[in-house]
């Protein structure tokens, strides 16, 4: 889907993915300092708003004009410290030059052809500060068979282990395993990668 198709999709629709955080998102920023974070593909805003009302300092890009307007509309009702701590950014993220500004950097259900997909980890990767994390979760490729929900072309799906090859050695890989839904009736199967960058001057020799 390109952006117009995302604006589409949003367009006249009460929050998509709902206000509340991702609870893998609670579960794991909560054990983190709070700091800088950059949300790719923030959509309505839901994690980004939710980090900056914990104190962290939030960019969230994402290439929808019409998600990022629902964002701002809902953090407009948040206190000016939380909406100060917050700036939404109209760009692509596979396009997305990155400096490494960023304690942590999130790319939730963001779901591209591999290449494009490629693009994106690696400007999440560029995104990170000495130390800092990288969380991705998104569908399960499993979830054409045995899960629910998310698209349902295998092509822009993916498991941990791709999102491993995706770093490619770039950073520490903490967790790469299957996270379980359960929504409604059934449960749906989402990929969540956590990797580090190494502490300054420990950089890896690639050579
Ligand atoms: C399924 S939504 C997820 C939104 C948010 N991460 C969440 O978990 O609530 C996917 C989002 O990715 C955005 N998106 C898709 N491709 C993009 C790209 N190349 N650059 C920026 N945003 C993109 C869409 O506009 C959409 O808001």
């Amino acid at each position: 889907m390109d952006a117009a198709d995302w604006d589409r999709k949003y367009e006249g629709r009460e929050l998509v993915y709902g206000e509340a955080p991702n609870a893998t998102l609670v579960e794991v920023a909560t054990t983190l300092n709070r700091g800088r974070a950059l949300d790719l593909a923030s959509g309505q805003g839901r994690n980004a708003i939710w980090l900056a009302t914990r104190g962290w300092t939030v960019d969230a890009v994402d290439f929808s004009s019409v998600a990022l307007t629902a964002a701002n509309r809902v953090a407009a009702t948040a206190p000016r410290s939380v909406r100060e701590r917050l700036t939404w950014i109209h760009a692509d993220v596979t396009e997305l030059p990155t400096a490494p500004n960023y304690d942590l950097v999130l790319m939730f259900y963001l779901h591209l052809p591999p290449n494009e997909r490629r693009k994106a980890v690696s400007a999440a990767v560029s995104a990170l500060k000495p130390e800092g994390i990288l969380m991705i979760l998104g569908h399960h490729t499993a979830n054409l068979d045995a899960g629910v929900g998310g698209p349902q072309e295998a092509e822009i799906l993916y498991t941990p282990d791709d999102l491993v090859s995706d770093i490619d050695s770039r950073l520490t890989i903490v967790t790469a395993e299957n996270r379980y839904r359960h929504v409604s009736e059934a449960t749906a199967i989402d990929a969540l990668l956590l990797a580090s960058r190494s502490p300054l001057g420990s950089e890896p020799d690639r050579g």
